[in-house]
């Protein structure tokens, strides 16, 4: 398609936009206007797509209609959506995203004149995109529904089936060759969408629920290359620039979110991690004994101290207690103490999670420390408080070769004078292996809902 200049310095405009607002959501400080840039560069881009596109739109009543019932559902769904949901809706977004991409590049497909052939350009395009769009599509719907708990989230496995995964790759390969040499046509395009459609279902089903966050965003990265394909089909120099930015950014955040549990992406991806081992490790700590302590005790050593680290886990985000978490660092701050947050990048059960909960209860961002930069303090922090989090403060990530998050990076949460845990009961984390620091003289448990146990603490400190 010819754009003329005004439109291309548009989809420019757009392009850049959404750069800067992809740059802007690295940090939390910005996360929030980065998202309105690229909401922005969206608008403008649709905007000049519909001005472009008028005199082939067949139905404008249709499209309107479309708009008309799409945004509502957009916006009442998105402030409705509960944070510890977030994944399953980014899961439905991303796998509509990849069916409407493939749906595209058929109907492109189909329009091609009786008695000519497509273009090799148009032909591999379409196949790329329909492909991997179809994927997306129904590996973001088994991933919706094993955290929605519509199905069972362990991982579904039977014997051979690698191999029967591989022989359905082998067979979408040789149909998506055949496709753009021969000009296998239309029939061969509807079977190439139903093998993806297959292969979708039978590459999420054997990964655990719990590792859906990381299969989410690479289907989201998936979806970003079918809207890039497309892109090419029909012409679009935005839809090629906003999916490879999607793309690429979407396999920048799997491979980070992999790195960040100690697992190889393939391990990830093939090693059914959810069928987790609660190994030989828990146990055998059946008897051991832990050091437990009273929020009256705890509220004074709190209060006393120099410099506190709060390590948030997805406990908190269980508990829903970012609130009062800051009650209490705000409690701490009116007696002198330094108050921290560390921040693991895998946190949760979803990148950035702990941001977005503690940016909630407008905790300052200056507040919110990254890993990397906070690590060293814990040397010379009086009091570790773990709140609801265990598998980032693991210290068998470091010390035990055979455990399943060896590797992984933590947060040294057991070089603090004092730990303080506050969770339920010694139930493991996420990785489904106890946790040696829960053991350590130097440690404190305070059992209980983390909102319960908060409230008490900030009581604790004020009569201190
Ligand atoms: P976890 O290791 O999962 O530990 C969470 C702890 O919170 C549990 O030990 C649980 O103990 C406690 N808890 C739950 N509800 C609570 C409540 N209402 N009040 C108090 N405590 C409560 O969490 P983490 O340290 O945040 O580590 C995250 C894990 O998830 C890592 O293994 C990571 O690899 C994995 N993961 C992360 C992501 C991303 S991207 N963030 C994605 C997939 C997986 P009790 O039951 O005893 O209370």
């Amino acid at each position: 398609m010819h754009l003329s200049s005004g439109f291309t310095l548009l989809y420019l405009l757009a392009a850049v936009l959404f750069i800067i607002g992809l740059h802007q959501l690295s940090s939390p400080k910005h996360a929030r206007s980065g998202n309105l840039v690229a909401a922005l560069g969206a608008l403008i881009a649709v905007v000049a797509t519909i001005v472009v596109l008028h005199h082939s739109v067949l139905n404008w009543v249709l499209m309107a209609l479309a708009i008309l019932v799409g945004i509502p559902v957009g916006a009442v769904a998105a402030r409705a959506v509960k944070m510890t949901a977030m994944p399953q809706m980014v899961a439905t977004f991303n796998g509509v995203g990849g069916g409407a991409a493939a749906l595209v590049a058929i109907i492109e497909f189909l329009m091609v004149p009786k008695g000519t052939t497509a273009s090799l350009l148009l032909s591999i395009s379409v196949v790329f995109a329909v492909v991997i769009g179809a994927v997306s599509f129904s590996g973001s719907g088994v991933a919706f529904a094993k955290l929605q708990e519509l199905m069972r989230g362990t991982p579904l496995t039977y014997p051979g089936q690698q191999p029967v995964n591989g022989a359905v790759a082998a067979a979408i390969v040789i149909l998506g060759v055949l496709i753009v040499v021969s000009g296998v046509g239309v029939i061969g395009l509807w079977v190439l969408l139903l093998l993806a459609l297959v292969l979708g279902v039978a590459f999420v089903l054997p990964i655990g629920g719990a590792d859906m966050p990381v299969v989410i965003s690479m289907l989201n990265a998936f979806t970003g290359l079918a809207v890039a394909g497309d892109g090419f089909v029909l012409g679009l120099p935005i839809l090629v620039v906003g999916g490879t930015l999607v793309g690429a950014s979407g396999t920048f955040l799997t491979k980070m979110m992999s790195d960040n549990m100690g697992r190889s992406l393939g391990n990830l991806l093939f090693g059914a991690f959810g069928k987790v081992q609660v190994g030989a490790e828990t146990a055998a700590s059946g008897q051991r004994s832990v050091h437990s302590g009273s929020a009256e005790d705890i509220g004074t050593l709190l209060a006393y101290s120099q410099r506190v680290i709060i390590v948030p886990g997805y406990g908190l985000a269980v508990a829903q207690a970012q609130h009062v978490v800051r009650d209490l660092a705000d409690a701490l701050e009116k007696r002198g103490v330094s108050v921290d947050y560390a921040i693991h990048p895998v946190a949760g059960r979803m990148p950035g999670h702990m941001n977005v909960l503690l940016a909630e209860a407008n905790i300052p961002y200056e507040q919110l420390k990254d890993m990397d930069e906070i690590n060293d303090d814990f040397k010379s922090a009086d009091v570790a408080l773990v709140v609801g989090a265990n598998d980032v403060v693991n210290p068998a990530a470091r010390n035990s070769p055979g455990s399943p998050i060896f590797g992984m990076p933590i947060l040294n949460a057991d070089q603090a004078k004092n730990i303080i845990f506050m969770k339920r009961s010694m139930r493991p984390g996420f990785a489904g292996i106890d946790n040696e620091l829960l053991y350590d003289p130097k440690t404190i448990m305070l059992f209980g809902d983390a909102k319960d146990s908060l409230t008490q603490l900030v009581a604790a400190v004020k009569a201190a």
